[in-house]
């Protein structure tokens, strides 16, 4: 019997023996030592993940699990995030009883877990970078995955349970949390005393709009292999992808310092990280990042300031925000006597103490004053609601054109000098670096040319605006970026900063330049034509990896080099389900050309007025939806405020699925800039869809590709050309236009349902929705209307059109 049992020991040390160098195995009654932090580590079998400590500071060391291959060692995992250990003397043990337990220099338990005691016999680094206890049947009785930190790796989870809280510079926990909140909704939380806001998904959407369901309490969230991120709650379990999505590349979800959630994609050749998805793509949408009172706003770098009559509380840190100069002594009898201090375009979100509809302001000023604690209040004109504030948290001067009516009105002791003191404000307007070898780029050439607004007489500036929607882009900005950490460089620690900059690193691998050989191949020398437009012919083609695109030879690119490769960097990062993904571009001698997604059925064109597929009430619904999504996304929401121009159903493409993609956006940005004019009405709009102002010369607004999206509703309302309708000249088609329109108002106005159904294409034989149909009809009178001012903004749109497409899911 002796032999055998002398055997067992070797048993357990098998393990060890497989890997002459590394082992992933800790047996029982084993430790790894601080003092050789270098050599006393595990390993995961293939090498991904190493375990043990790692040092913070020069004398502070935690127990941790990090990317063997990251060029800084990434840490994925802490076991005493709040409490390091000495650099000398501190041990991991695994003891005798199976309870895994780190000491310091003195002895002290600074952290232990036990699976089931009795059955524990090592403790094992898993290729997943799981770190397990497991029995001597190799059953996992206690794991790493089940307490995260801050990072989430694939095939990890996070359930009811779970959490990711962020790690600040000082590689303490932050405030910063993401897990599933009371309703199953999975957040990113600000928590600290004073408040607990959720800020991501958008606090101001409903569930629905935000593409999640309230219903399904099952609280799991995980990532996958392939960069797949999906939750319980996800509308449709669709997923989160990552920008490069696909097996065999190491990924990590990553809680940032800074309370932006990031997905990570390692590069094995230098082991730097580049980011594939991001949660919050306007850094000032991201609850307490400037602090009590402090004042988010881009320059258009974003960065925090403080309302008047008050100053920063700590010139180091602005999480610690501003204090005011004078405070309102709350003790005094009588009420002290105030002002209100008005900031356009800004809101402190949350913290309303109340809130009253159809007051005036006078009357809102009131409420406040009588309320000692009261600092301020937002006021809505249009509604007369008053939002009293008894804590400035989250402040945020906007940019959005329909954001502008906010108004927070701040409340200050009468003595405070204000005078000559700016208020925050986001200044999205930036001048342009003018390429002194384009002669043609001229302020004075350019008007009315659409991107150029007209901010200080005479001078041209470009109106910028970065961020993202949907959860599924990336879209980040080079420039920003340097600019974004000079500013944060002041008030955060080091590894906060590189965190922020490997956020803010562009992920390009996705947009890229073909070379003319290249297009030649994959078109096949340009053989199969798949339309023609003002701008250039488009083919389709198949890339090596045998994906399948459309390529577009464009004519009339009159820019210089450095131009065209200038704006393509913008518009090739521009990323919504609803418009065409651009891949890439191709730039040799005379050829310019854009290598897009190729879009399965076609143009809504060729479908709603020429093939014989009826497209039935839902799907037209959708197409307006969804192409209002995207046009509200290049209006209000994307990297550069950009206006197509040319929406038209030519230019609405159509997938396997009839969700709507929009075509040829940022081309005009591409084209014949200003320059000769032979082919301007085409590239400016086309005949039919074009707005008033286009004719009366008026400075070009987003508003023209609100009148051409009123033509796109109303064809796909009738199933007709509106250019059919009238022949010959745009006069013309104006005329019948207006004529049109005059007759809904009527049929409006008089609420006549049988009338309804003559204007809906009689192909659907009376099968439609009857109230979708009229919010269709109502958006066809407004976009159309002469006075553009008059007519609805396409964020404004989508609301509406999401609430009509909500409350028809549910009858
Ligand atoms: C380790 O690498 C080998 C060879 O590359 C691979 O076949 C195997 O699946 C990997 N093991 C794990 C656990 O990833
Ligand atoms: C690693 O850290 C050092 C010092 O903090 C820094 O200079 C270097 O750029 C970092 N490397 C990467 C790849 O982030
Ligand atoms: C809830 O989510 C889980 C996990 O994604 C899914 O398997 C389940 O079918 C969902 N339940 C309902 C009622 O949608
Ligand atoms: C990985 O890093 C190497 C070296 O810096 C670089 O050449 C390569 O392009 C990178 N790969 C990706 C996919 O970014
Ligand atoms: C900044 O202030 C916050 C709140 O008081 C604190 O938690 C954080 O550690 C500080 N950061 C630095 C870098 O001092
Ligand atoms: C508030 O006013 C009262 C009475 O004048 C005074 O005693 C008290 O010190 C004041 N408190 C502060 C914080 O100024
Ligand atoms: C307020 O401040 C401005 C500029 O700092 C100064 O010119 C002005 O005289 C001050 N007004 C009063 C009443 O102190
Ligand atoms: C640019 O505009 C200025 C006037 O603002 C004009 O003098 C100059 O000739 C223009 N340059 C070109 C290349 O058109």
């Amino acid at each position: 019997m002796a032999p055998f049992f002398s055997i067992l020991p070797v048993l357990s040390l098998l393990p060890l023996l497989s890997s002459a160098a590394f082992t992933d195995t800790l047996p029982l009654r084993s430790s790894l030592s601080v003092d050789k932090h270098q050599t006393d580590t595990l390993r995961s079998p293939n090498g991904t993940f190493t375990c043990g400590f790692h040092s913070i500071y020069d004398n502070a060391f935690t127990f941790s699990i990090w990317y063997t291959n990251s060029a800084n060692k990434t840490v994925v995992w802490t076991a005493n995030r709040d409490r390091p250990v000495h650099a000398r003397g501190a041990v991991m043990t695994l003891r005798k009883g199976g309870a895994l337990v780190l000491t310091d220099y003195d002895g002290t338990v600074v952290w232990q877990r036990e699976g089931d005691p009795a059955g524990v016999r090592y403790a094992q680094l898993l290729e997943t970078g799981n770190l397990v206890l497991k029995n001597s049947r190799g059953m996992v009785l206690w794991q790493s995955f089940d307490s995260p930190t801050d990072t989430l790796l694939p095939s990890q989870c996070i359930n009811a349970a779970t959490k990711l809280v962020s790690t600040t510079g000082l590689h303490v926990p932050g405030h910063y949390i993401f897990h599933f909140t009371d309703s199953s909704i999975l957040s990113l939380i600000y928590d600290d005393v004073d408040v607990h806001e959720i800020y991501w998904p958008d606090p101001d959407n409903g569930e629905y709009q935000n593409s999640r369901n309230r219903y399904n309490s099952t609280r799991l969230a995980g990532l996958d292999e392939m960069g797949n991120f999906v939750s319980s709650d996800f509308a449709n379990q669709r997923a989160i992808v990552a920008s490069d999505e696909g097996h065999g590349i190491k990924r990590r979800l990553t809680l940032d310092p800074d309370g932006n959630l990031r997905l990570y994609s390692l590069n094995n050749s230098d082991g730097r990280w580049s980011v594939s998805w991001i949660a919050v793509s306007q850094p000032c949408n991201i609850h307490g990042l400037c602090g009590p009172n402090g004042i988010c706003h881009y320059l258009p770098a974003p960065t925090c300031s403080c309302p008047p009559g008050y100053v920063m509380s700590n010139p180091r840190n602005w999480s610690q925000g501003c204090s005011p100069q004078v405070d309102i002594n709350c003790t005094v009898d009588q009420v002290q006597p105030v002002q209100f201090v008005p900031l356009p375009g800004i809101d402190y979100w949350g913290s309303d103490q109340l809130h009253r509809d159809q007051v005036s302001l006078e009357a809102c000023k009131n409420i406040c004053r009588s309320d000692c604690t009261c600092k301020g209040f937002q006021y809505n004109q249009g509604s007369g609601t008053c939002y009293p504030k008894a804590f400035l948290y989250n402040g945020k001067a906007y940019t959005a054109p329909t954001k502008s009516a906010r108004m927070m009105h701040l409340k200050l002791p009468m003595g405070v000098n204000i005078s000559g003191i700016p208020i925050p404000q986001t200044n999205v307007l930036i001048s342009r670096k003018q390429h002194p070898d384009c002669g043609q780029m001229n302020a004075s050439t350019m008007e009315p040319f659409p991107y150029v607004h007209k901010a200080n007489q005479g001078e041209a500036k470009w109106f910028y605006f970065y961020g993202f929607a949907g959860a599924i882009f990336v879209l980040e900005v080079f420039f920003i970026a340097s600019a974004w950490c000079f500013v944060l460089r002041w008030e955060l620690g080091a590894s906060e900063i590189q965190a922020v900059e490997e956020g803010y690193k562009m992920m390009t691998s996705n947009f890229r330049r073909y070379s003319y050989k290249e297009l030649v191949k994959a078109t096949r020398k340009f053989k199969e034509e798949l339309g023609r437009g003002g701008s250039g012919i488009v083919y389709k083609g198949i890339l090596d990896n045998s994906r399948a695109v459309a390529v577009k030879t464009l004519e009339n690119v009159r820019q210089c080099e450095e131009e065209f490769q200038a704006e393509l960097s913008i518009i090739g990062r521009i990323n919504h389900m609803n418009l065409v993904r651009i891949w890439g571009f191709c730039s040799e001698s005379s050829h310019r050309m854009l290598v897009t997604e190729y879009i399965e059925n076609g143009s809504l064109a060729n479908i709603l007025f020429k093939d014989n597929i009826l497209l039935e009430w839902r799907q037209r619904f959708n197409i307006a939806l969804g192409v209002a999504k995207g046009l509200a996304y290049l209006h209000h929401e994307c990297l550069e405020w950009v206006i197509h121009c040319d929406v038209k159903p030519e230019n609405i493409l159509l997938d396997r699925n009839l969700e709507p993609k929009i075509a040829d956006f940022g081309l005009v940005k591409l084209l014949n800039r200003g320059g000769s004019n032979q082919n301007v009405s085409r590239v400016r709009g086309t005949i039919g869809y074009i707005a008033p102002e286009w004719i009366s010369s008026l400075q070009i607004t987003a508003k023209v590709d609100v009148y051409s999206y009123g033509v796109v509703l109303l064809e796909l309302l009738l199933g007709k050309r509106v250019l059919d309708l009238a022949v010959g000249a745009d006069e013309e088609v104006h005329k019948v236009l207006r004529n049109l329109v005059g007759m809904l108002v009527h049929m409006l106005d008089n609420e006549e349902s049988s009338s309804i159904a003559e204007v809906v294409d009689c192909r659907l034989n009376g099968q439609f929705n009857y109230m979708q149909a009229r919010t269709l009809i109502k958006f066809v009178v407004s976009c159309l209307d002469e006075d553009r001012s008059k007519r609805p903004t396409m964020e404004s749109i989508v609301q509406t059109l999401l609430l009509a497409d909500e409350s028809c899911s549910m009858c």
